[in-house]
């Protein structure tokens, strides 16, 4: 006979953990514990949901309202022009952070110096470091865009206000993530236990998970790389692209938005690579706010990141603006471009040695 209490109690547990793992849940499920610790986690994984769900909402918008498309006639720190979307990605999350208690302080790509928690607020001992809108050139066009973040602990009291403590390795986050904003708006994080993504559901207001331990493939076809900067290249990297060209079994994408490439890599395998260039030998991409929140979680995914001589989380920045190149990964696509690189390197040693 049927048990009507059998059958609420498994409807009851069917919807929760089939449907609704929530992100808030999930980051206390990972840390077995109810510590201040977890619960500041989780806290600070549900504002940066809070600052993604605001971003989305105006870019699903962003044709139909005013001020949102276009740029602010403003270049930002780095010498880029500066997006309308940018200035506002990059409020939200202040705005998220601001009363929350949680951080100190938030470092951005499109801020000069780190924004410091006014003293009439709560101030918290993590520091949020962010890339508000990565791809931003998409955005006029309707494709994918993301935001990139990490959170690190603040170590010292940072009395003189150059948030010098910032400039370590990337082992020192204890959490990193992205958020796409593609077909549907995902977050995938990473707090040094697996990588999982969530799914927007828009009738919930709520991110879902929807794959949990993500692996990347140890090998994948594609290859997603700028190849416009062909000619500004080093040899090594010219050497790869010429290998992959000559070979069966690669595929070039390349959204122009990190987070998208990197999205499809995580997923399906393969390499992203960012080298240097004649007009900015580090490369394009900056460490604390796009390499090293990348890296963590590409490493957590079984992959590897490397600014092609050395390893992306190892790399000390020298400011908090400090760029890298990067080739992420895939672990043989990954050492695939590095032997062509090493290849280069050992040439120019004998070339020393024995001119
Ligand atoms: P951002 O929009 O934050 O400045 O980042 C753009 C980055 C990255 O998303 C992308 O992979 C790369 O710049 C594209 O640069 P190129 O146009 O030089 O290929
Ligand atoms: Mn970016
Ligand atoms: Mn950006």
């Amino acid at each position: 006979m049927a048990d009507p209490a059998h059958d609420l109690e498994f409807t009851h547990k069917y919807a929760l953990d089939r449907d609704c793992t929530t992100l808030s849940r999930h980051v206390l499920q990972q840390l077995h514990s109810f510590s201040t610790d977890a619960q500041d986690l989780s806290a600070l994984m549900n504002r940066i949901a809070l600052a993604a769900k605001l971003v989305a909402r105006r870019l699903n918008r962003s044709g139909l309202v005013e001020d949102a498309l276009g740029f602010t006639g403003r270049t930002n720190v780095q010498g880029e022009e500066v997006k309308r979307m940018d200035v506002y990605a990059n409020q939200v999350f202040i705005s998220a952070f601001e009363q929350s208690g949680l951080v100190c302080r938030l470092a951005s790509e499109e801020m000069e110096n780190p924004y410091y928690i006014p003293e009439n607020c709560p101030i918290g001992r993590y520091t949020l470091l962010y890339d508000p809108i990565d791809g931003s050139s998409n955005v006029d066009i309707n494709l994918n865009v993301g935001s990139i973040f990490a959170i690190r602990r603040q170590e010292g009291e940072d009395l003189d206000g150059t948030a010098a403590d910032l400039l370590q390795n990337g082992h020192q986050q204890i959490a990193a993530g992205y958020v796409l904003y593609g077909p549907t708006t995902m977050l995938v994080y990473s707090i040094g236990q697996g990588v999982h993504a969530f799914t927007l559901d828009p009738s919930l207001g709520e991110f879902i998970l929807s794959s949990e331990n993500i692996q990347v493939p140890a090998h994948g076809p594609v290859y997603s790389v700028n190849e416009g900067n062909f000619w500004q290249w080093d040899d090594s990297i010219r050497d790869y692209i010429r290998y992959v060209h000559r070979h069966e079994g690669y595929t070039a994408r390349y959204s122009g938005a990190l987070v998208g490439d990197f999205h499809r890599i995580l997923f399906q395998g393969g390499v992203f690579v960012y080298p240097g260039t004649v007009k900015n030998p580090e490369g394009k991409l900056r460490l604390l706010y796009e390499s090293a929140p990348l890296a963590f979680l590409m490493e957590q995914a079984g992959g590897r990141a490397s600014t092609g001589t050395q390893d992306i989380m190892d790399v000390i920045p020298d400011r908090i603006h400090t760029r890298t190149p990067l080739v992420i990964g895939s672990q043989d696509d990954v050492a695939l471009v590095e032997s062509f690189i090493q290849e280069r390197t050992r040439e120019q040693d004998v070339m020393l040695k024995h001119p």
